[in-house]
C-alpha cells in the first residue's frame, strides 16, 4: 500500500515538526510555563487578564488606569524636613496621592446598578495579600456569606501588593485564586504597609461609593479579630428608626487621645504630619460599625481631608470635619482584653457569646470559638456573667 505508507509519513512528518515548533516556542518563552491569566509581562503587571470573560469577574479597563502619581517636591519645603525619617519623607512625598489602578475588581459584588441586592451587612476586612490562612478561617466562621434572620452579609477583603519580585507574584497569584473561587477580593497596586492603611481605606471608600452605594451597613475591621456578626446583624435590626440612611458609627470610642510624638514609635506622628496636640474623637480600628450613609459622609469629607497614616484616626477625622460623632459600644472591645482568673477560660464562650467584636483571635481560636458561641447545649453560668455582661446588644450609650 504505497499510497497509504506516504499519507502516513506526511501525517508523522508533520506532527514532529508541529512538536518541534511547539516546543520551542515554550523553551523561548519561559512564562508560557504559567497559565494564561497569570500576571503576564511588567508593563501590564496590574492587568488581571481574564480570557474567559465570565460574570463577576473583571478585567479593568486599560483606559481607565489612573495617571501614575508623580512624588511632590515641595514635600521637602516642610521645616526640618531631612530630620525626617525616610519613611516618612516617603509618606510626605506621596501623600497626595490617592488614586491607583484596580488589579482585583467585584463590579457585580452589589447587584447591577438597575438591579442592586440589598446587603443589609458588608463586612469589609483589612487583610494583607499573604494573611491567607486567616481569610480561610474568616470565610468558614463569621465572615461567611449568608443569611442571617433574613438579612444578606457580604464580605470583601481589601488589599495592596506585597513583597518583591518572584514573592509577589506568587501572592498576586494567590489573590486571583481566590478572587476566582470566592469573589471577595478588592486589590490595588499599592505597597501594603502600615502607613498605606489610609490609602486602603480610601479606596475602598471610593469603590463603595460607585459600586455599592446601598450597603445598609459595614463593618469596617480587621481580618485578625473576632467579630460576633449574627450579633452585629440583631443589633442593626433593633435600631428602629435606622435603616442605614441616618448616621451611625459604632465602636470601642477612644476620645482626646494625644498624637504620638515618640520617633520610635508605631504609631508616631510628627508635627509636620499632623499639628494639633490631640485627636478628634475615633473608634479603634479593629473593627467598628457605620451605617452606608455615614460612609458616604465619609467618604465626601475625605477628598478635603489630609491625608495622616494612622486609619482609624484619620476616619475620626473626616466624621469631624462633618460634624459627627462616633458613638460608643460596649460589646466592642479592640484593647487587650483579660480575664482576672486562672481559673477561668479566657476562651470560654460565654464571655464573648453576647459581645459584638473581640481583638484579637488566632485562626485557630476563632474557628472554635464560632462552632462553640452556637453550640446550642452552650450553658452560661448567670453569676459569672453579671459583672461583664450588662445587655450589651441592647446598649448602646
Ligand atoms: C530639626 O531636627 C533636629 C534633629 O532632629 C532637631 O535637633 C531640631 O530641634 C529640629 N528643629 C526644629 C525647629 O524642630
Ligand atoms: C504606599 O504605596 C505607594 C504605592 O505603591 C508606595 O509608593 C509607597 O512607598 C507606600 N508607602 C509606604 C509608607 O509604604
Ligand atoms: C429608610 O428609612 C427612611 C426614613 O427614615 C425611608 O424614607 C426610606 O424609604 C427607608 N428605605 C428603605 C429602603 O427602607
Ligand atoms: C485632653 O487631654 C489633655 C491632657 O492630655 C487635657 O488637658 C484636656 O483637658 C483633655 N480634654 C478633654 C476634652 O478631655
Amino acid at each position: 500500500m504505497p499510497r497509504y505508507f506516504k499519507v502516513k509519513t506526511i501525517i508523522i512528518t508533520v506532527t514532529l515538526l508541529l512538536g518541534m515548533i511547539l516546543m520551542v516556542a515554550y523553551f523561548k518563552e519561559p512564562q508560557s510555563a504559567f497559565p494564561t491569566d497569570y500576571f503576564t509581562n511588567t508593563d501590564l503587571k496590574y492587568i488581571y487578564v481574564n480570557r474567559e470573560k465570565e460574570e463577576n469577574s473583571i478585567t479593568p479597563d486599560q483606559e481607565s488606569l489612573p495617571p501614575k502619581c508623580e512624588p511632590n517636591m515641595d514635600a521637602r519645603k516642610v521645616w526640618n524636613f531631612s530630620s525626617l525619617s525616610d519613611q516618612i519623607q516617603d509618606f510626605l512625598y506621596y501623600r497626595h496621592c490617592r488614586n491607583f489602578p484596580i488589579i482585583l475588581d467585584l463590579p457585580y459584588k452589589c447587584g447591577r446598578p438597575n438591579k442592586p441586592i440589598d446587603i443589609f451587612l458588608l463586612l469589609v476586612i483589612k487583610s494583607p495579600p499573604k494573611n491567607y490562612e486567616q481569610r480561610e478561617v474568616l470565610r468558614k466562621t463569621w465572615a461567611k456569606e449568608r443569611s442571617h434572620n433574613g438579612k444578606k452579609i457580604r464580605t470583601i477583603f481589601i488589599t495592596g501588593t506585597e513583597g518583591d519580585g518572584f514573592e509577589k507574584k506568587r501572592l498576586n497569584k494567590l489573590l486571583v485564586l481566590e478572587h476566582k473561587q470566592h469573589r471577595d477580593i478588592l486589590q490595588w497596586d499599592f505597597r501594603e504597609s502600615f502607613f498605606n492603611l489610609t490609602l486602603k481605606q480610601i479606596l475602598f471608600l471610593e469603590w463603595m461609593n460607585r459600586r455599592c452605594p446601598h450597603a445598609r451597613f459595614l463593618l469596617n475591621g480587621d481580618d485578625d479579630v473576632f467579630a460576633h456578626t449574627d450579633n452585629m446583624v440583631q443589633y442593626l435590626q433593633s435600631l428602629e428608626d435606622n435603616n442605614g440612611t441616618k448616621h451611625l458609627f459604632t465602636g470601642h470610642v477612644i476620645k482626646n487621645a494625644s498624637a504620638n510624638r515618640k520617633p520610635n514609635s508605631k504609631y508616631f506622628v510628627p508635627l509636620q504630619v499632623y499639628k494639633e496636640r490631640s485627636y478628634p474623637a475615633y473608634c479603634g480600628g479593629a473593627g467598628y460599625l457605620m451605617s452606608g450613609y455615614t460612609a458616604s459622609v465619609i467618604y465626601e469629607k475625605s477628598k478635603s481631608v489630609e491625608i495622616i497614616p494612622i486609619d482609624d484616626v484619620y476616619v475620626g477625622m473626616c466624621l469631624a470635619a462633618a460634624e459627627l460623632k462616633p458613638n460608643p459600644h460596649i460589646g466592642v472591645r479592640t484593647l487587650a482584653w483579660y480575664i482576672p482568673s486562672k481559673m477561668i477560660d479566657k476562651y470560654d464562650p460565654c464571655f464573648i457569646k453576647e459581645l459584638l467584636l473581640i481583638h484579637k483571635f488566632p485562626p485557630a481560636k476563632l474557628y472554635i470559638m464560632w462552632d462553640e458561641v452556637h453550640n446550642p447545649k452552650l450553658k452560661c453560668g448567670v453569676q459569672l456573667l453579671n459583672w461583664w455582661n450588662p445587655f450589651i446588644l441592647k446598649s448602646v450609650v
